[in-house]
């Protein structure tokens, strides 16, 4: 895992997209997966700003939403495809196909759930990826297996009570599905990130810590291209 450590959330966010564009350029047709969540709305906005500057263009780019909280209207501004949406999907130029989402409202999840895999295949380019405070990976939640694939999950209580900064109802997910451990160690190149220092004990964890299923950020220690974007909060208890 190649850690980086950056000054501020301005310069932290200038590199990933810098990078983001520059693998965009060398392959247009990238195929990527992509939290919502608050980590990557700076990077966001950078790569909105890129393509209405005509810098880039996502028109032959393929995107898949990460995961998505149940039980919550389609139109709920929380979901994780709306808030994907809002911050970023609304200001490329990516065809409404290329962005693949869960519909978790679906009456048969396992339907749904073979169906984005299928969709998946043969693999994602580039996944970016927060951190939950719990080491979460979407919502593959501690003890998560390394070869799970789309499914459901229920939600560890730490990540419905999360959920409430995103959701615009009382009655938080407690359940969702999610892109599996499988799919994220399989891409070919993954981005963690994480910014605040609130983020600080699970990466002091995640860096000091050996691979263990306790820690899903952790499964991802072994791949080969595996970078981690902190800013200085986010690495403040770590000894470098
Ligand atoms: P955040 O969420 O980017 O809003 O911190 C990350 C997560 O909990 O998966």
């Amino acid at each position: 895992m190649n850690l980086r450590i950056f000054h501020n959330k301005e310069a932290w966010s200038q590199a990933v997209a810098t990078l983001w564009l520059e693998r965009l350029k060398a392959n247009p047709a990238l195929r990527m997966c992509l939290p919502a969540g608050n980590t990557p709305t700076a990077v966001y906005r950078l790569m909105a700003a890129a393509v209405a500057e005509g810098k880039i263009s996502f028109s032959r780019a393929e995107i898949f939403a990460l995961d998505e909280y149940g039980g919550l209207p389609v139109d709920d501004a929380g979901r994780c495809a709306n808030a994907l949406r809002r911050s970023l999907i609304d200001h490329l130029d990516l065809p409404a196909g290329s962005f693949h989402t869960l519909a978790t409202e679906a009456d048969d999840l396992t339907v749904l759930c073979r169906a984005y895999d299928r969709a998946i295949e043969p693999g994602f380019d580039l996944t970016l990826l927060g951190i939950g405070l719990n080491g979460h990976l979407g919502l593959n939640e501690p003890g998560s297996a390394p070869d799970s694939t789309t499914r459901r999950v229920e939600m560890h209580p730490s990540s419905t009570q999360a959920s409430a900064a995103y959701v615009q109802r009382d009655q938080l997910p407690t359940w969702g599905v999610t892109v599996g451990m499988k799919q994220l160690i399989e891409s070919r190149e993954v981005w963690l990130l994480a910014c605040g220092e609130a983020k600080a004990g699970i990466v002091t964890r995640l860096v000091n810590g050996p691979e263990d299923v306790a820690v899903p950020a952790s499964l991802l220690k072994p791949h080969p291209d595996c970078r981690l974007f902190l800013d200085q909060p986010a690495a403040s208890r770590l000894a470098v």
